[in-house]
């Protein structure tokens, strides 16, 4: 994936564990706009390449915004970043999207848990911004955890509903509560931890069908061990590929020097999805939503296996 360089351009602190960076072009040429709810990777100064939602204006142009929370137990992104200052240079991405606005939706009911929140935040600003039908439910520990309340409180007060330190029960009756008000035709969209996204997904899934529940992992899905796979087979443009159970189909490709575009490299960004000519696959991704895992027409080849002993490929 083509990578552009930024610069730091400013840097806020929104809570005592979330900072949001600003990123502009060095040259002061706009970045362009996004499609809310995107993300894009950011490739940090410890060289670690991470996925981050977008959270500045989509509309805006001039830059790009990440928040990024400062998560020590981390495996170092999140640390490293909030080292940054301004004026420092990094690389980063296109904006992706997973969790793109449904046009044919009439009503939208944004479901965001801590750090969560950023997609959402795009998204809400959008949607405000456009008179597009939308409420956003923001759960958070404290009200001095949860990044950008008082923009939200500002903007869109009546869209609002903050749900502030509830247990596990209650975010569930809570979450029951407004979809069962729901109009048909809504669309729901989950961003947060995963206990709680998964919570989350089924409960929508109850009142809103599961291709109208749509949500964005930045967890990998917990995979098997590499000696439970299985050895199979690929296609793709006519030539056969035999993946070893202790290889992924990407690494096998890239050794036979196809290229397929990749990122996280654990099953959350969706950017090597491939499609499925024939063939079932064995979905082990945390990016495709359950329609798409049953409908089996697209398989994000960084981890996902296959079910029988034969893939057929073609790009996404
Ligand atoms: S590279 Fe991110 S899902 Fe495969």
């Amino acid at each position: 994936m083509a990578l552009i360089d930024v610069v730091v351009s400013d840097i806020v602190q929104e809570t005592s564990t979330v900072k949001t960076f600003y990123f502009a072009r060095p040259d002061g040429t706009p970045v362009g706009r996004y499609s809310p709810g995107a993300h894009i990777d950011v490739v940090g100064p410890t060289s670690l390449t991470r996925q981050y939602s977008l959270c500045s204006r989509p509309d805006d142009g001039d830059t790009f915004a990440v928040a990024v929370k400062r998560e020590e137990n981390s495996r170092g992104g999140s640390v490293a970043l909030h080292e940054l200052a301004v004026g420092d240079i990094l690389q980063i991405s296109e904006p992706r999207n997973v969790l793109a606005i449904a046009d044919s939706a009439t009503h939208h009911v944004l479901v965001a848990a801590g750090i969560g929140i950023t997609p959402m935040l795009s998204m809400a600003r959008y949607m405000d911004v456009h008179g597009i039908s939308f409420e956003l439910h923001y759960f958070s520990r404290t009200e001095e955890d949860a990044a950008f309340l008082p923009l939200l409180r500002d903007r869109c007060p009546e869209k609002l509903f903050t749900h502030l330190g509830v247990d596990r029960e209650q975010q569930e009756s809570l979450l029951v509560t407004a979809l069962e008000k729901a109009p048909s035709d809504t669309h729901v969209y989950v961003c947060g931890p995963e206990g709680f996204m998964d919570k989350a997904i089924s409960v929508a899934e109850r009142f809103v069908a599961e291709a109208a529940v749509h949500f964005e992992s930045f967890h990998a899905a917990a995979q098997a061990d590499a000696v439970q796979n299985d050895s199979f087979e690929v296609e793709l443009d006519g030539e056969i590929y035999e993946i070893p159970a202790d290889k992924s189909i990407v690494e096998v490709l890239d050794e036979n020097g196809v290229e397929i575009d990749t990122s996280c490299q654990e099953g959350i960004c969706g950017t090597c999805t491939m499609t499925v000519l024939a063939g079932v696959p064995e979905h082990r991704d945390n990016v495709l939503t359950k329609a798409e895992k049953e409908a089996g027409e697209l398989i994000a080849v960084c981890v996902s296996r296959c079910a029988g002993k034969h893939l057929v490929l073609d790009y996404y």
